[in-house]
């Protein structure tokens, strides 16, 4: 999960980095209060999770209440390379920036290892800066064990060719930056500007923060959640513990196992290709051992989905039979169709492997009229993109 700029101000603020005082409104004249608080003076920062905002016009100066006003209403409602501003923060003005620099932390996979990147040459994207002066870029590997002491940070300070003057002042802020990378589970921390000011104080003004999502089980990141941006199918599945991504398709898919259910994209996507363009509508892994419940909730989630025209289950029984995974297809239409949900999609089922004849049978027997079965995966997903063109 990424985190917004005000959001990532907030974690840093916590771990003791140094950050100036800011506060996020999505209305224009709550911007007034808070610049008369920060002493008449403000700086208006879009918050969207995307670079570059200062070039795109989305990070103004304002050097009065009304002008922090105005800047709030020319920034909230913009539009940044395609992300929309909803919030904007009110940040305190820092004191004369004599010098940029750049600081991150990260995961970096390629080398299984931990990175800190660092660079006097910060401000603009680190990207570019590595693109035409690399040698202006210092990478060091961080070994995980050992983390970032003050002697680890100023190696790093060292290999950056930070001025000795603000040295110290940037190794004691690299400590707490590691503090809050590893104490946040976090997967990219990074500041660009750090900001060198007159006072020779050096300031965190702009933050980006990488959460790592397999840790949010140890942490209470309910409020750090965009509700705004997220899918509501995608979130209603993640309540329910589906695993389950949202496509622009209109084949719902059902299967158990990734790779099954990504192969079952695959095939829909190519049989789609006779029958009108049609694709798949979504991911849905229902996992091993799917019950009745499962199948439910999985079927309620793709059948509430209004671009949703037929639905494609497939199933290949493993160490759950076939025939549960039938049952639990039968009960959970009929559990739908108790609870006045509207089940009017036709849905395509393949069965196979393990007890597959025994599910087949439980499907015929009970003859609902909305579930075909077609027994090889090439021929469903043939029969459901059909279905599905048809009722486009
Ligand atoms: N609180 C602030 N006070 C003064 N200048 C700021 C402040 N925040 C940002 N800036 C200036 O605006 C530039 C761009 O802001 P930043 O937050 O880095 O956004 P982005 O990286 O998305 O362009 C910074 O490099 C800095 O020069
Ligand atoms: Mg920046």
């Amino acid at each position: 999960m990424d985190l917004f700029e005000y959001q990532a101000r907030d974690l840093f603020a916590k771990h003791d980095v140094p950050v100036l005082a800011g506060e996020v409104i999505d209305t224009p004249e709550a911007a007034r209060e808070i610049t008369e608080r920060l002493g008449g003076k403000s700086v208006v920062k879009a918050q969207v999770k995307v670079g570059g905002r200062g070039k795109a016009g989305g990070v103004k100066l304002a050097a009065s209440a009304d002008e922090a006003v105005a800047r709030a209403t020319d920034i909230l409602g913009m539009d940044i390379k395609g992300h929309t501003v909803h919030k904007v923060m009110i940040a305190e003005t820092a004191p004369e920036i004599l010098e940029e620099y750049y600081v991150s932390f990260l995961l970096d996979r390629a080398n299984r290892t931990f990175l800190s990147i660092a660079s006097v040459e910060g401000g603009m994207e680190i990207e570019e800066v590595a693109a035409t002066r690399p040698e202006a870029v210092a990478q060091t590997p961080i070994n995980a064990i050992d983390g970032v002491d003050l002697a680890k940070a100023k190696e790093i300070v060292a290999a950056a060719k930070f001025p000795a003057e603000v040295a110290d002042k940037v190794a004691d802020v690299l400590v707490r930056l590691w503090d809050t990378f590893v104490k946040s589970d976090a997967l990219l921390v990074e500041v660009n500007p750090l900001a060198k000011v007159a006072s020779g104080d050096v300031i965190a003004l702009d933050g980006k923060v990488s959460l790592d999502d397999n840790a949010e089980f140890r942490h209470d990141w309910d409020e750090l959640h965009d509700k705004a941006a997220a899918n509501p199918l995608e979130a209603a599945a993640k309540e329910k513990n589906l695993n389950y991504v949202k496509l622009d398709g209109e084949v719902g898919i059902i299967g158990n196992g990734a790779g099954l259910v990504m192969s079952t994209l695959d095939v829909v996507a190519y049989a789609g290709e006779k029958h009108g363009g049609v694709k798949p509508a979504n991911f849905l892994d229902i996992g091993g051992g799917a019950s009745a419940q499962v199948m439910a909730n999985g079927l309620e989630i793709i059948l509430g989905d209004p671009d949703v025209k037929s639905v494609f289950v497939n199933v290949f029984g493993g160490i759950t039979a076939c025939d549960e995974v039938a049952n639990g297809i039968v009960q959970a239409l009929k559990l739908l169709e108790d609870r006045g949900e509207d089940v009017t999609k036709p849905l395509v089922v393949r069965l196979d492997g393990n007890n597959a004849e025994l599910g087949r049978q439980i499907l015929t027997d009970a003859n609902h009229p909305l579930v075909q079965r077609v027994d090889t995966m090439d021929g469903a997903a043939d029969k459901a993109a059909e279905l599905a063109h048809a009722a486009k």
